[in-house]
């Protein structure tokens, strides 16, 4: 059997503190299954590696990565350090560029054991899957100051849809309502104000959509989506988005099912032309970190998304995966909890417990 290379990057704050529970998971199952993992740690991050070196990468990180099957990622962020655009854009936005990671993929579930915010709300209610689009759109640094310091200073920001990125993003989000029970996939759109990409978009979306004749599907301008996301959240199967919607309803729909703190996200190079990057959707929470106290399970749960990547290629991997979920379902049901399910326990507790359930 040959073997996976894994980096892994915990990056900043409650990074550091949920990638060891992911760790503690994988290397129970990598001597279980003999999954082969070879992982490789990189403290690439603000803190220390930026204050030391001035950059968030060293300037071979792309030849460094790009033999790697998959990265495992916490999180990136010290803004009272660091200003964020110039970490991110220094990092995580780098390697989904350049690794063209054009997919971001997140699953938004209630889970049983997990309280919904939303009124009346039960498992199954919430269950669906926020297709981003993860190279182009609104995330660009294209743009510029004119007039500076005077009375006439503008700021353009130009925002970038591909023929090219927007279809192939539909296509994998049809592509992904084939394969679940519902099919059908919801567009998240602002055709009436954003007057020039917005309806592209739209256009797209009805041509590609055309090509799936076993797919329902509807669109909806990102305004009134946010609403229908917490009044009637059973509604949606897979939701497709640009850039910045995506980001946005990807941490609506978590909260929507009860924390954020266990959304898990895998940013996908699909055609495995380089690697893919798994990791929480949350972010590294200066307010929290240090004090032990950070949900694991949304690290846990990347790893688990990870596992299912690598299993299309090394099949005890899948196994690995679907134990893993179960382990973190049973943790999720049975306890013990963080404090934001409610819980008293430390991310170590909750960590152990998943590992002690596989
Ligand atoms: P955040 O996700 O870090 O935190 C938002 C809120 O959610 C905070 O109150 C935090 O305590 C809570 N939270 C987040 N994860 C949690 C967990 N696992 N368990 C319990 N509570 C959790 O978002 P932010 O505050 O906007 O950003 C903080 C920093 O992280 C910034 O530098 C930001 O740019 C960066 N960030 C990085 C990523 C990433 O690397 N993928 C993602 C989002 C934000
Ligand atoms: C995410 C994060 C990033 C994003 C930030 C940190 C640049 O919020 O992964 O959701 O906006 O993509
Ligand atoms: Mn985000």
């Amino acid at each position: 059997m040959s073997s996976l290379k894994i980096a892994v990057i915990p990056g900043d704050g409650i990074g550091r503190e949920v990638m060891p529970e992911a760790l503690r998971a994988l290397d129970a199952l990598n001597s279980r299954h003999d999954l082969g993992l070879k992982l490789d740690h990189f403290d690439w991050a603000c803190i220390e590696h930026y204050q030391r070196h001035g950059d968030m990468l060293p300037p071979d990180w792309f030849e460094t990565l790009k033999g790697y099957d998959a990265i495992l990622f916490g999180a990136v962020g010290w803004p009272a350090a660091i200003p964020d655009h110039v970490s991110l854009w220094g990092s995580l936005l780098k390697f989904r560029r350049e690794f063209d990671q054009y997919i971001n993929l997140r699953p938004v579930k209630l889970m049983p054991g997990v309280a919904c915010p939303l009124a009346g709300k039960k498992p199954g209610d919430i269950d669906f899957l926020v297709v981003r689009e993860n190279t182009e759109g609104e995330y660009t640094n294209m743009g510029g100051r004119l007039f500076g310091g005077t009375q006439r200073e503008m700021v353009l920001q130009e925002s970038v849809f591909t023929r090219h990125g927007v279809d192939r993003v539909l296509h994998f989000a049809f592509k992904q309502a084939q394969k679940r029970g519902r099919k059908h996939v919801t567009s998240a759109t602002k055709s009436n104000g954003i007057a020039i990409s917005m309806p592209y978009w739209d256009e797209r979306m009805k041509d590609v959509a055309a090509q799936y004749p076993d797919i329902t599907w509807d669109q909806y301008h990102i305004d009134i989506l946010t609403a229908r996301f917490v009044l009637s959240p059973e509604r949606f199967d897979v939701v497709v988005a640009s850039n910045l919607f995506g980001d946005i309803l990807s941490d609506l729909g978590p909260a929507c099912a009860g924390t954020i703190g266990i959304a898990p996200s895998a940013n996908l190079n699909p055609e495995r032309n380089f690697p893919s990057l798994f990791e929480p959707v949350h972010g590294s929470a200066p307010d929290i970190y240090g004090r032990n106290i950070a949900n694991p399970v949304g690290m846990i749960w990347s790893a688990v998304m990870m596992l299912e990547f690598l299993g299309e290629i090394q099949p005890s991997c899948t196994t690995a995966a679907n134990e893993l979920m179960f382990a973190i379902e049973k943790v999720l049901q049975e306890g013990p909890h963080t404090p934001d399910l409610g819980g008293q326990a430390s991310t170590t507790d909750m960590g152990k417990a998943v590992a002690d359930a596989l």
